[in-house]
Protein backbone atom coordinates (compact mmCIF):
# COMPACT_ATOMS: atom_id res chain seq x y z
CA UNK A 1 0.00 0.00 0.00
CA UNK A 2 1.25 3.65 -0.45
CA UNK A 3 3.07 5.07 2.31
CA UNK A 4 1.55 8.95 3.12
CA UNK A 5 4.21 11.43 2.69
CA UNK A 6 4.21 14.18 4.86
CA UNK A 7 7.63 16.15 5.57
CA UNK A 8 9.16 15.26 8.47
CA UNK A 9 9.36 18.10 11.51
CA UNK A 10 7.19 20.20 13.80
CA UNK A 11 4.33 21.77 13.04
CA UNK A 12 4.61 25.61 11.66
CA UNK A 13 2.86 27.99 13.61
CA UNK A 14 0.53 28.87 10.75
CA UNK A 15 -1.02 25.12 10.99
CA UNK A 16 -1.37 25.00 14.66
CA UNK A 17 -3.36 28.36 14.32
CA UNK A 18 -5.34 27.12 12.09
CA UNK A 19 -6.35 23.27 13.53
CA UNK A 20 -6.71 24.61 16.94
CA UNK A 21 -8.82 27.48 15.72
CA UNK A 22 -10.88 28.76 18.77
CA UNK A 23 -10.07 25.66 20.70
CA UNK A 24 -7.95 27.29 22.86
CA UNK A 25 -10.19 29.67 23.83
CA UNK A 26 -13.67 27.40 23.75
CA UNK A 27 -12.06 24.83 25.87
CA UNK A 28 -11.48 27.33 28.71
CA UNK A 29 -15.20 26.09 29.44
CA UNK A 30 -14.18 22.21 29.27
CA UNK A 31 -11.68 22.29 32.09
CA UNK A 32 -13.14 21.36 34.96
CA UNK A 33 -15.48 18.36 33.33
CA UNK A 34 -12.09 17.86 31.32
CA UNK A 35 -10.32 17.08 34.75
CA UNK A 36 -13.44 14.99 36.06
CA UNK A 37 -12.95 12.93 32.82
CA UNK A 38 -9.52 12.37 33.32
CA UNK A 39 -9.77 11.50 37.19
CA UNK A 40 -12.41 8.29 36.32
CA UNK A 41 -10.15 7.58 33.42
CA UNK A 42 -7.30 7.27 35.48
CA UNK A 43 -8.91 5.63 38.47
CA UNK A 44 -10.58 2.92 35.87
CA UNK A 45 -6.37 2.32 35.01
CA UNK A 46 -5.48 1.84 39.00
CA UNK A 47 -7.95 -1.10 38.87
CA UNK A 48 -7.50 -2.56 35.70
CA UNK A 49 -5.70 -6.46 36.30
CA UNK A 50 -2.48 -5.86 35.17
CA UNK A 51 0.23 -6.57 36.81
CA UNK A 52 3.09 -4.62 37.31
CA UNK A 53 -0.46 -1.98 38.24
CA UNK A 54 -0.54 0.58 35.61
CA UNK A 55 -0.84 3.15 37.91
CA UNK A 56 -0.75 1.98 41.50
CA UNK A 57 -3.22 3.87 44.35
CA UNK A 58 -1.12 6.10 45.42
CA UNK A 59 -0.10 7.42 41.81
CA UNK A 60 -3.73 7.59 41.36
CA UNK A 61 -3.83 9.64 44.25
CA UNK A 62 -1.42 12.16 43.15
CA UNK A 63 -2.96 12.67 40.18
CA UNK A 64 -6.05 13.06 41.51
CA UNK A 65 -4.51 15.70 43.69
CA UNK A 66 -3.09 17.44 40.54
CA UNK A 67 -6.55 17.62 39.20
CA UNK A 68 -7.93 19.00 42.09
CA UNK A 69 -5.51 21.85 41.88
CA UNK A 70 -6.28 22.43 38.21
CA UNK A 71 -9.75 22.35 38.81
CA UNK A 72 -9.21 24.99 41.73
CA UNK A 73 -7.42 27.38 38.98
CA UNK A 74 -9.85 26.92 36.24
CA UNK A 75 -12.36 27.90 38.39
CA UNK A 76 -10.73 31.07 39.45
CA UNK A 77 -9.74 31.72 35.98
CA UNK A 78 -5.82 31.52 36.11
CA UNK A 79 -5.75 27.98 34.27
CA UNK A 80 -4.38 29.26 30.69
CA UNK A 81 -4.49 26.72 27.83
CA UNK A 82 -1.32 27.91 25.27
CA UNK A 83 -1.44 27.57 21.78
CA UNK A 84 1.50 25.26 21.84
CA UNK A 85 -1.31 22.99 23.92
CA UNK A 86 -3.59 23.25 21.09
CA UNK A 87 -6.71 22.19 23.15
CA UNK A 88 -7.34 21.77 26.79
CA UNK A 89 -6.68 17.88 27.31
CA UNK A 90 -2.42 18.34 26.15
CA UNK A 91 -2.98 21.59 28.48
CA UNK A 92 -3.74 19.00 31.34
CA UNK A 93 -1.56 16.88 30.07
CA UNK A 94 1.43 19.03 30.05
CA UNK A 95 0.59 20.95 33.23
CA UNK A 96 0.11 17.47 35.39
CA UNK A 97 3.87 15.93 33.96
CA UNK A 98 5.53 19.25 35.01
CA UNK A 99 4.33 19.07 38.57
CA UNK A 100 4.03 14.64 38.66
CA UNK A 101 6.45 13.81 36.18
CA UNK A 102 6.61 10.45 34.31
CA UNK A 103 3.27 10.16 36.17
CA UNK A 104 1.77 12.71 34.12
CA UNK A 105 2.95 10.93 30.91
CA UNK A 106 0.66 7.52 32.16
CA UNK A 107 -2.42 9.57 32.02
CA UNK A 108 -3.39 8.78 28.22
CA UNK A 109 -3.14 5.67 28.47
CA UNK A 110 -6.00 3.36 26.76
CA UNK A 111 -8.07 6.94 25.12
CA UNK A 112 -7.52 9.13 22.85
CA UNK A 113 -8.49 13.43 23.02
CA UNK A 114 -11.22 12.05 20.25
CA UNK A 115 -13.05 10.23 23.24
CA UNK A 116 -12.08 12.66 25.77
CA UNK A 117 -13.28 15.65 23.99
CA UNK A 118 -16.64 13.62 23.41
CA UNK A 119 -17.02 13.15 27.30
CA UNK A 120 -16.06 16.79 27.88
CA UNK A 121 -19.22 17.97 26.00
CA UNK A 122 -21.38 15.22 27.00
CA UNK A 123 -20.50 16.49 30.74
CA UNK A 124 -20.73 19.86 30.01
CA UNK A 125 -24.09 18.96 27.53
CA UNK A 126 -25.98 17.59 30.91
CA UNK A 127 -24.93 20.83 33.02
CA UNK A 128 -26.48 22.57 30.43
CA UNK A 129 -29.37 20.99 29.66
CA UNK A 130 -30.26 20.70 33.20
CA UNK A 131 -29.56 24.55 33.69
CA UNK A 132 -31.99 24.86 30.80
CA UNK A 133 -34.83 22.79 32.34
CA UNK A 134 -34.09 24.63 35.24
CA UNK A 135 -34.55 27.99 33.75
CA UNK A 136 -37.54 26.71 31.35
CA UNK A 137 -39.53 25.80 34.46
CA UNK A 138 -38.84 29.10 36.51
CA UNK A 139 -40.50 30.40 32.89
CA UNK A 140 -43.51 27.96 33.12
CA UNK A 141 -44.12 28.92 36.76
CA UNK A 142 -43.84 32.57 35.49
CA UNK A 143 -46.29 32.34 33.03
CA UNK A 144 -48.71 29.81 35.00
CA UNK A 145 -48.92 32.37 37.77
CA UNK A 146 -49.36 35.11 35.09
CA UNK A 147 -52.16 33.43 33.82
CA UNK A 148 -53.75 32.62 37.17
CA UNK A 149 -53.90 35.90 37.63
CA UNK A 150 -55.69 37.37 34.90
CA UNK A 151 -57.42 33.87 34.37
CA UNK A 152 -60.72 35.41 34.01
CA UNK A 153 -59.29 38.43 31.60
CA UNK A 154 -61.21 38.55 28.61
CA UNK A 155 -58.99 38.39 25.82
CA UNK A 156 -60.34 38.17 22.06
CA UNK A 157 -58.98 34.13 20.72
CA UNK A 158 -57.84 34.68 17.17
CA UNK A 159 -57.82 32.33 14.16
CA UNK A 160 -56.07 33.55 10.76
CA UNK A 161 -55.26 36.78 13.15
CA UNK A 162 -59.29 37.60 12.97
CA UNK A 163 -61.28 37.76 16.06
CA UNK A 164 -62.85 34.37 16.55
CA UNK A 165 -64.06 33.28 19.95
CA UNK A 166 -63.57 34.54 23.43
CA UNK A 167 -60.49 33.40 25.09
CA UNK A 168 -58.52 34.31 28.15
CA UNK A 169 -55.48 35.81 29.03
CA UNK A 170 -54.86 32.73 31.41
CA UNK A 171 -55.66 30.56 28.47
CA UNK A 172 -53.23 32.42 26.54
CA UNK A 173 -50.50 32.39 29.13
CA UNK A 174 -50.66 28.66 29.83
CA UNK A 175 -50.76 27.88 26.42
CA UNK A 176 -47.14 28.78 25.91
CA UNK A 177 -46.31 27.49 29.65
CA UNK A 178 -47.84 24.09 28.33
CA UNK A 179 -45.53 24.70 24.58
CA UNK A 180 -42.91 24.78 27.21
CA UNK A 181 -43.75 22.17 29.55
CA UNK A 182 -43.46 20.08 26.10
CA UNK A 183 -40.21 21.25 25.12
CA UNK A 184 -39.22 20.51 28.44
CA UNK A 185 -39.29 16.73 27.76
CA UNK A 186 -37.47 17.11 24.62
CA UNK A 187 -34.86 18.42 26.52
CA UNK A 188 -34.98 15.44 29.03
CA UNK A 189 -35.00 12.88 25.92
CA UNK A 190 -32.20 14.63 24.61
CA UNK A 191 -30.18 14.73 28.35
CA UNK A 192 -31.19 10.63 28.61
CA UNK A 193 -29.41 9.79 24.75
CA UNK A 194 -26.32 11.96 26.04
CA UNK A 195 -26.46 10.23 29.47
CA UNK A 196 -23.87 7.81 28.06
CA UNK A 197 -20.15 7.46 28.41
CA UNK A 198 -17.90 7.71 25.52
CA UNK A 199 -14.49 7.47 27.24
CA UNK A 200 -12.47 4.44 26.40
CA UNK A 201 -13.67 3.95 22.92
CA UNK A 202 -10.29 6.03 22.04
CA UNK A 203 -9.70 7.00 18.64
CA UNK A 204 -12.86 5.21 18.12
CA UNK A 205 -11.78 1.75 17.75
CA UNK A 206 -11.24 0.69 21.68
CA UNK A 207 -7.80 -0.57 22.71
CA UNK A 208 -6.16 -3.91 23.20
CA UNK A 209 -6.26 -3.71 27.10
CA UNK A 210 -8.93 -4.86 29.30
CA UNK A 211 -10.30 -1.71 30.43
CA UNK A 212 -13.43 -1.58 32.19
CA UNK A 213 -15.87 1.23 30.42
CA UNK A 214 -18.20 0.10 32.68
CA UNK A 215 -16.56 1.30 35.75
CA UNK A 216 -15.52 4.69 33.47
CA UNK A 217 -18.92 5.54 33.43
CA UNK A 218 -20.11 4.59 36.64
CA UNK A 219 -17.61 6.49 38.01
CA UNK A 220 -18.56 9.99 36.62
CA UNK A 221 -22.42 9.27 37.04
CA UNK A 222 -23.69 8.07 33.91
CA UNK A 223 -26.26 5.92 33.38
CA UNK A 224 -24.12 3.54 31.10
CA UNK A 225 -21.40 3.55 28.56
CA UNK A 226 -22.18 3.90 24.91
CA UNK A 227 -21.65 0.50 23.49
CA UNK A 228 -19.90 0.25 20.36
CA UNK A 229 -16.78 2.07 20.05
CA UNK A 230 -17.18 3.48 16.70
CA UNK A 231 -20.32 4.84 17.31
CA UNK A 232 -19.06 6.75 20.48
CA UNK A 233 -17.36 8.54 17.93
CA UNK A 234 -20.13 8.56 15.30
CA UNK A 235 -22.58 9.60 18.09
CA UNK A 236 -19.90 13.01 18.14
CA UNK A 237 -21.83 15.60 16.33
CA UNK A 238 -24.98 13.77 16.32
CA UNK A 239 -25.75 13.97 20.08
CA UNK A 240 -24.86 18.07 19.59
CA UNK A 241 -27.79 17.72 16.97
CA UNK A 242 -30.11 16.04 19.51
CA UNK A 243 -29.46 18.61 22.64
CA UNK A 244 -29.47 21.57 19.81
CA UNK A 245 -32.39 20.64 18.28
CA UNK A 246 -34.63 20.38 22.00
CA UNK A 247 -33.10 24.02 22.64
CA UNK A 248 -34.59 25.08 18.98
CA UNK A 249 -37.92 23.85 20.37
CA UNK A 250 -37.87 25.93 23.76
CA UNK A 251 -36.63 28.79 21.46
CA UNK A 252 -39.67 28.03 18.65
CA UNK A 253 -41.56 28.64 21.84
CA UNK A 254 -40.24 32.04 23.21
CA UNK A 255 -40.03 33.57 19.65
CA UNK A 256 -43.73 33.26 19.22
CA UNK A 257 -44.10 33.93 23.12
CA UNK A 258 -42.47 37.01 21.91
CA UNK A 259 -44.26 37.30 18.72
CA UNK A 260 -47.59 37.96 20.45
CA UNK A 261 -45.98 40.31 23.39
CA UNK A 262 -44.80 42.55 20.20
CA UNK A 263 -48.31 42.29 18.78
CA UNK A 264 -50.39 42.90 22.33
CA UNK A 265 -48.04 45.52 22.97
CA UNK A 266 -48.52 47.76 20.11
CA UNK A 267 -50.51 50.68 20.89
CA UNK A 268 -52.91 49.68 18.71
CA UNK A 269 -53.86 46.51 21.02
CA UNK A 270 -52.45 47.91 24.19
CA UNK A 271 -53.77 44.63 26.31
CA UNK A 272 -50.42 44.24 27.54
CA UNK A 273 -48.06 47.11 29.19
CA UNK A 274 -44.80 46.51 28.40
CA UNK A 275 -42.00 47.00 31.08
CA UNK A 276 -40.17 50.03 30.29
CA UNK A 277 -36.88 48.05 31.45
CA UNK A 278 -37.28 45.22 29.32
CA UNK A 279 -37.10 48.25 25.86
CA UNK A 280 -34.78 50.94 24.45
CA UNK A 281 -35.41 54.08 23.37
CA UNK A 282 -34.45 55.46 20.01
CA UNK A 283 -31.29 57.57 18.74
CA UNK A 284 -33.63 59.95 16.97
CA UNK A 285 -37.10 59.63 18.17
CA UNK A 286 -37.34 60.79 21.81
CA UNK A 287 -40.99 59.05 22.27
CA UNK A 288 -39.76 55.44 21.34
CA UNK A 289 -39.99 52.50 23.79
CA UNK A 290 -38.77 49.69 21.62
CA UNK A 291 -39.27 46.01 22.41
CA UNK A 292 -35.98 45.12 21.47
CA UNK A 293 -35.58 42.40 23.93
CA UNK A 294 -38.49 39.87 22.02
CA UNK A 295 -37.60 41.16 18.75
CA UNK A 296 -33.55 39.35 19.86
CA UNK A 297 -35.81 36.36 20.95
CA UNK A 298 -37.25 36.29 17.83
CA UNK A 299 -33.57 37.03 16.20
CA UNK A 300 -32.31 33.97 18.30
CA UNK A 301 -34.76 31.29 17.84
CA UNK A 302 -33.07 31.90 13.94
CA UNK A 303 -29.51 31.64 14.98
CA UNK A 304 -29.76 28.05 17.63
CA UNK A 305 -31.91 26.73 14.90
CA UNK A 306 -28.96 27.69 12.39
CA UNK A 307 -26.41 25.94 14.71
CA UNK A 308 -28.61 22.75 15.03
CA UNK A 309 -28.64 22.76 11.36
CA UNK A 310 -24.92 23.70 11.04
CA UNK A 311 -23.70 20.44 13.26
CA UNK A 312 -26.24 18.60 11.18
CA UNK A 313 -24.42 19.57 8.10
CA UNK A 314 -20.71 19.29 9.28
CA UNK A 315 -21.89 15.55 9.94
CA UNK A 316 -24.01 14.42 7.50
CA UNK A 317 -21.49 13.96 5.23
CA UNK A 318 -18.81 13.00 7.84
CA UNK A 319 -17.56 9.13 7.16
CA UNK A 320 -16.86 6.64 9.94
CA UNK A 321 -14.61 7.35 12.41
CA UNK A 322 -13.25 10.28 14.28
CA UNK A 323 -13.09 13.46 11.85
CA UNK A 324 -11.26 16.83 12.73
CA UNK A 325 -14.75 18.69 11.34
CA UNK A 326 -16.14 17.95 14.81
CA UNK A 327 -14.34 19.98 15.96
CA UNK A 328 -16.53 23.49 14.43
CA UNK A 329 -19.09 21.79 16.05
CA UNK A 330 -17.89 22.77 19.47
CA UNK A 331 -18.73 26.45 19.30
CA UNK A 332 -22.10 25.75 17.68
CA UNK A 333 -22.72 23.80 20.46
CA UNK A 334 -21.65 26.03 23.25
CA UNK A 335 -23.27 28.80 21.71
CA UNK A 336 -26.89 27.09 20.99
CA UNK A 337 -27.18 26.14 24.16
CA UNK A 338 -25.82 29.50 26.04
CA UNK A 339 -28.42 31.81 23.44
CA UNK A 340 -31.25 29.76 24.28
CA UNK A 341 -30.58 29.84 28.35
CA UNK A 342 -30.03 33.90 27.89
CA UNK A 343 -33.85 33.80 26.29
CA UNK A 344 -35.22 31.90 28.90
CA UNK A 345 -33.43 33.96 31.44
CA UNK A 346 -34.68 37.39 29.74
CA UNK A 347 -37.61 36.57 28.79
CA UNK A 348 -39.16 35.15 32.84
CA UNK A 349 -38.55 38.37 34.35
CA UNK A 350 -40.13 40.36 31.59
CA UNK A 351 -43.62 38.22 31.70
CA UNK A 352 -43.63 39.15 35.25
CA UNK A 353 -43.01 42.66 34.90
CA UNK A 354 -45.70 42.75 32.79
CA UNK A 355 -49.22 44.40 33.35
CA UNK A 356 -52.01 43.66 31.99
CA UNK A 357 -54.92 46.40 30.85
CA UNK A 358 -58.21 44.69 31.22
CA UNK A 359 -60.22 47.25 29.89
CA UNK A 360 -58.29 47.61 26.31
CA UNK A 361 -58.64 43.30 26.23
CA UNK A 362 -62.55 44.03 27.14
CA UNK A 363 -63.00 46.52 24.17
CA UNK A 364 -61.37 44.55 21.82
CA UNK A 365 -64.53 42.38 22.18
CA UNK A 366 -67.30 42.66 19.03
CA UNK A 367 -70.43 41.03 20.05
CA UNK A 368 -69.36 38.34 16.90
CA UNK A 369 -66.73 36.67 18.70
CA UNK A 370 -69.63 35.39 20.61
CA UNK A 371 -70.97 33.63 17.81
CA UNK A 372 -69.97 30.28 17.85
CA UNK A 373 -70.28 29.62 21.52
CA UNK A 374 -73.46 31.33 21.32
CA UNK A 375 -74.72 28.50 18.53
CA UNK A 376 -73.14 25.81 20.88
CA UNK A 377 -75.53 27.26 23.95
CA UNK A 378 -78.41 26.49 21.19
CA UNK A 379 -76.93 23.04 20.77
CA UNK A 380 -76.92 22.36 24.29
CA UNK A 381 -80.70 23.04 24.19
CA UNK A 382 -80.87 20.75 21.63
CA UNK A 383 -80.93 22.33 18.21
CA UNK A 384 -78.84 20.46 15.43
CA UNK A 385 -75.65 22.10 15.12
CA UNK A 386 -75.90 23.35 11.74
CA UNK A 387 -79.03 24.69 12.18
CA UNK A 388 -77.63 26.98 15.37
CA UNK A 389 -74.73 28.02 13.00
CA UNK A 390 -76.98 29.89 10.31
CA UNK A 391 -79.78 31.03 12.75
CA UNK A 392 -76.69 32.78 14.46
CA UNK A 393 -75.37 33.59 11.44
CA UNK A 394 -78.47 35.65 10.42
CA UNK A 395 -79.18 37.15 13.95
CA UNK A 396 -75.90 38.39 15.02
CA UNK A 397 -77.47 41.03 16.66
CA UNK A 398 -78.54 38.91 19.43
CA UNK A 399 -75.51 39.02 20.37
CA UNK A 400 -74.97 42.45 21.03
CA UNK A 401 -75.71 42.05 24.68
CA UNK A 402 -73.52 39.38 25.78
CA UNK A 403 -70.68 40.36 28.10
CA UNK A 404 -67.00 39.41 27.72
CA UNK A 405 -66.53 39.33 31.39
CA UNK A 406 -69.52 36.54 32.09
CA UNK A 407 -68.81 35.06 28.73
CA UNK A 408 -65.45 34.43 29.61
CA UNK A 409 -66.44 33.52 33.41
CA UNK A 410 -68.63 30.71 32.13
CA UNK A 411 -66.04 28.94 30.24
CA UNK A 412 -63.33 29.54 33.19
CA UNK A 413 -65.17 27.78 34.91
CA UNK A 414 -65.05 24.63 33.01
CA UNK A 415 -61.85 24.19 34.34
CA UNK A 416 -60.07 21.24 32.97
CA UNK A 417 -62.05 21.23 29.53
CA UNK A 418 -60.80 24.78 29.02
CA UNK A 419 -57.55 23.53 29.81
CA UNK A 420 -56.65 25.69 32.55
CA UNK A 421 -56.80 23.16 35.51
CA UNK A 422 -53.54 24.31 37.45
CA UNK A 423 -52.52 21.21 38.62
CA UNK A 424 -52.02 20.31 35.47
CA UNK A 425 -49.28 22.96 35.12
CA UNK A 426 -48.02 22.45 38.94
CA UNK A 427 -47.78 19.02 38.45
CA UNK A 428 -45.58 18.78 35.36
CA UNK A 429 -43.72 21.51 36.53
CA UNK A 430 -42.49 19.59 39.69
CA UNK A 431 -41.65 16.80 37.16
CA UNK A 432 -39.40 18.57 35.87
CA UNK A 433 -37.92 20.19 38.69
CA UNK A 434 -37.79 16.82 40.25
CA UNK A 435 -35.76 15.40 36.87
CA UNK A 436 -32.85 18.64 37.85
CA UNK A 437 -32.65 17.65 41.35
CA UNK A 438 -32.40 14.34 40.92
CA UNK A 439 -29.52 14.23 38.39
CA UNK A 440 -27.54 17.36 39.84
CA UNK A 441 -27.37 14.59 42.73
CA UNK A 442 -26.39 11.85 41.04
CA UNK A 443 -23.47 13.71 39.36
CA UNK A 444 -22.12 15.29 42.32
CA UNK A 445 -22.46 12.18 43.97
CA UNK A 446 -20.24 10.51 41.71
CA UNK A 447 -17.78 13.36 41.55
CA UNK A 448 -17.75 13.69 45.14
CA UNK A 449 -16.69 9.89 45.67
CA UNK A 450 -14.18 10.71 42.64
CA UNK A 451 -12.69 13.59 43.85
CA UNK A 452 -13.30 13.92 47.31
CA UNK A 453 -14.61 16.96 46.57
CA UNK A 454 -17.75 17.72 44.70
CA UNK A 455 -18.28 20.47 41.89
CA UNK A 456 -21.96 21.13 41.38
CA UNK A 457 -23.06 21.16 38.08
CA UNK A 458 -23.87 24.91 37.83
N1 LIG B 1 -9.99 19.71 19.57
C1 LIG B 1 -10.29 18.44 19.00
C2 LIG B 1 -11.80 18.32 18.74
O1 LIG B 1 -12.54 19.12 19.28
C3 LIG B 1 -9.87 17.38 19.95
C4 LIG B 1 -9.63 16.07 19.31
C5 LIG B 1 -8.41 16.09 18.44
N2 LIG B 1 -8.19 14.81 17.87
C6 LIG B 1 -7.38 14.63 16.85
N3 LIG B 1 -7.27 13.42 16.43
N4 LIG B 1 -6.72 15.61 16.32
O2 LIG B 1 -12.21 17.45 18.03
Amino acid sequence: MAKQKTTVGTINNETLAFTAGRDVELDQALITVDCIGTAAHVTMLSKMPLKPALITEAERKQVIEGLVEIIGLAQDNKFKIKLADQDVHLAVERTLTKKLGDLGKKIHTCRSRNDQVAVDLRLYAKEQILATLEEAAALVAALVSFGKKHEAVPMVGRTHMQPGMPSSVGLWATAHAESLLDDCVSLVNAYELNDQCPLGSAASYGVPLPIDRQLTSDLLGFSRPTHNVLYANNGRGKMENIVLSAMSQVMLTLSRLAQDFMLFTMPEFNYFLLPAEFCTGSSIMPQKQNPDVCELVRAKASRVKAAELGVYDLIKGSPTGYNRDLQEAKELFMEGMATTRACLRIVTPMIKATKVNAKALIDGFSPDVFATDRALELVGEGMPFRDAYHYIKENLHELESIDPVEAIQLKTHLGAPFGLDWDYFTDRTAAVKETVREERKVFNRAVTKLLGVGYPLA
